[in-house]
């Protein structure tokens, strides 16, 4: 279980060095295995609220408590996505799995096998060996988040992983996401501008104000997973989406 408890956080400015509050007083929790989305407006803190519960920001008051454990830095249990994929440019898709592995698999062959399961789990084996330049931006996302699924950490932060796709591969990275999470129950904590995006994978969904991000509300996604992608399309589904959309407008304007 996740907890992000009576959180704030804030930055020194640039021009003046006056302190800008990013987080304010944010509390909320996440169970084991539920896949969480996150929104709020444009610039309001989330990838903020991503790097607290990675370990790579530490909050000004407050504590992020991870299985009980306070969470002071970086672990390989968790595993973070961001928007642009960050493989490395040198190493072919399967060498880029292969990295995170060297470590927690030391026997090349059985590193090997969980390489080529994890190809296979992303329908990434014909891409195996080519570079990142060679392969498209849903392909390159796949990746990215095969070669953090592939060590297996028990948390995935995801921080807009889908945002720079066109929007059919978007769908349909959405539905192997939540087949994937589905098959693996990790948790996933997945923060997104869509609502969309938010409505389909989302067990429940975060709604933050605008910065300095606070509680605004929790939403119980009222569809229960697995969800037909021909929802989508659905009145009521459509319906939920407008109501999160207000709840979103009423903080930018
Ligand atoms: N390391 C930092 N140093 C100074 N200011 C920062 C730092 N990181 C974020 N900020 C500021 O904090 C605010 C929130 O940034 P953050 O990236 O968390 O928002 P966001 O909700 O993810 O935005 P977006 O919707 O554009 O992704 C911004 O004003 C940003 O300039
Ligand atoms: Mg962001």
């Amino acid at each position: 279980m996740v907890i992000f408890e009576n959180i704030s956080k804030s930055f020194k400015s640039k021009n003046d060095n006056t302190l800008i509050g990013v987080v304010d007083n944010l509390s909320f929790e996440v169970e084991k295995g539920e896949f969480f989305c996150i929104v709020g407006p444009s610039g309001c803190g989330k990838s903020t609220i991503i790097n607290l519960i990675a370990g790579f920001l530490k909050p000004e008051n407050g504590r992020v408590l991870i299985d009980d454990c306070l969470v002071t830095k970086p672990s390989p249990k968790r595993t973070v996505v961001f928007q642009d994929h960050i493989l490395f440019p040198w190493k072919t898709v399967a060498q880029n799995i292969e990295f995170g592995l060297k470590f927690k698999i030391p026997e090349k062959i059985q590193r090997k096998e969980r390489v080529d399961f994890f190809l296979e789990k992303f329908r990434l084996e014909k891409f195996a060996n080519y570079y990142p330049f060679e392969i498209s931006g849903g392909m390159k996302q796949k990746a990215a988040l095969a070669r953090a699924s592939a060590v297996e950490p028990k948390i995935i932060l995801m921080d807009e992983p889908l945002a720079s796709l066109d929007q059919q591969t978007r769908d349909l990275l959405q539905e192997e996401l939540i087949k994937f999470k589905n098959e693996f129950s990790q948790t996933i904590i997945f923060v997104t501008h869509n609502i969309e995006e938010a409505l389909f994978l989302g067990d429940r969904i975060l709604v933050l104000t605008q910065r300095p991000a606070k509680f605004k509300t929790i939403i119980n996604n009222p569809f229960p997973n697995p969800r037909n992608p021909d929802i989508r399309n659905k009145t009521d589904f459509i319906n939920m989406k407008h109501k999160i959309w207000h709840l979103l407008r009423e903080e930018i304007i």
